[in-house]
């Protein structure tokens, strides 16, 4: 299978980086950041370009656009990996949709245009014949999207539920744990790759928003954009508030919800006895599917970073290869 990655910041780094150390038969033929790009259709040499990137901040030469790549390099399918821009979805929107009507399949952890245009995006997959998977998109490292889709197909969910940010997470964590500032927590959470590049995503709820809105048009149907879920962030919460609910064995967590019978969507901060299974720890993610036939699930794992978000890209890269019944 060869592929070409758009993007090659935190995230398109980590996937390049584990496919050229797993032995998965995953060809990388292009790779395009936001001012350079490189294409081997034999393959490229990607400690390299890794390096080169480290050094020089380019992945290759200034000359190669993505619409190059997307023209001339041979691939099967696109992993795009650029950042999130959720009013236009652009410019991931218009590499995803030139890509699907060329016949190749996407693979993207951006949110933006799954958020934004779910159900054109699959209709141009559908026509063209080719594959849209976004696992990444939602909850880093946690297969949600199969596991709904897949793993509970026959059940009616009811409410979906839980923590969807793992930079909010992680700040949440660190302030309640080490006392740390709001300031400083978010500093940490953005050094170490996990927030958005424009953090205010993360810390104002947004991003947790997106996700609810991919879920419910992607799994459970409905037609809702950003402008339809009720949210609040955690950027107003005083570092006194977690200390307060702490003594009172609490603490504070930003949790998402779907309430599917009314078709709602909301994303506050709410507070949790400690010992709720929903109250995990650092870039953890955890949301509960509330359903008919099995119960309550709830799936647990980490929300944020480079390896854990690659992991489910390469999974939705192996799907479509056993679909496709290992053509490539
Ligand atoms: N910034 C996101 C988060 C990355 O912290 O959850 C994964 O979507």
């Amino acid at each position: 299978m060869k592929i070409a990655i758009l993007g090659f910041g935190s995230v398109g780094k980590g996937l390049a980086r584990i496919i050229n150390e797993k032995n998965l038969g995953i060809i990388i033929t292009a790779v395009g950041d936001s001012k350079s790009g490189i294409i081997d259709n034999k393959g490229l040499d990607i400690c390299k370009i890794l390096d080169n990137k480290e050094k020089t901040g380019l992945c290759g030469d200034m000359k190669i656009t993505p619409e190059l790549i997307l023209n001339s390099a041979d691939y099967d399918v696109l992993v795009e990996v650029t950042p999130t821009n959720a009013d236009t979805g652009q410019p991931a929107l218009e590499y995803i949709k030139y890509a699907l009507s060329k016949g190749k399949s996407v693979v993207t952890s951006n949110k933006g245009p799954i958020a934004l245009e779910y159900s054109n995006l699959l209709k141009i997959a559908e026509e063209n014949k080719c594959f849209l998977r976004f696992e990444a998109a939602v909850c880093g490292a946690i297969p949600i999207i199969h596991a709904l889709e897949h793993g509970l197909a026959g059940n009616n969910i009811k409410r979906i539920y839980g923590v969807f940010n793992g930079t909010c997470n992680y700040i949440l964590t660190r302030m309640s744990d080490e006392k740390l500032t709001y300031q400083q927590a978010l500093l940490e959470a953005r050094e170490l790759g996990y927030a958005e590049a424009d953090p205010t995503y993360d810390i104002k709820g947004i991003d947790a928003a997106i996700k609810l809105v991919i879920l419910a048009n992607t799994i459970l149907g409905f037609h809702k954009t950003l402008d339809d879920v009720d949210i609040t962030g955690i950027d107003n919460i005083p570092s006194d508030a977690l200390q307060l609910a702490g003594e009172d064995e609490k603490t504070i967590r930003l949790i998402g919800e779907i309430d599917v019978e009314n078709e709602k969507l909301r994303v506050s901060p709410r507070i949790l006895l400690k010992n709720h299974t929903l109250v995990v720890q650092d870039t953890l993610n955890a949301v509960t599917a509330e359903t008919d036939l099995a119960g309550n699930v709830t799936l647990i794992g980490k929300g944020a970073g480079s390896v854990e978000t690659a992991s489910s890209i390469i999974s939705d890269l192996l799907f479509i290869r056993e679909c496709n019944g290992r053509r490539y």
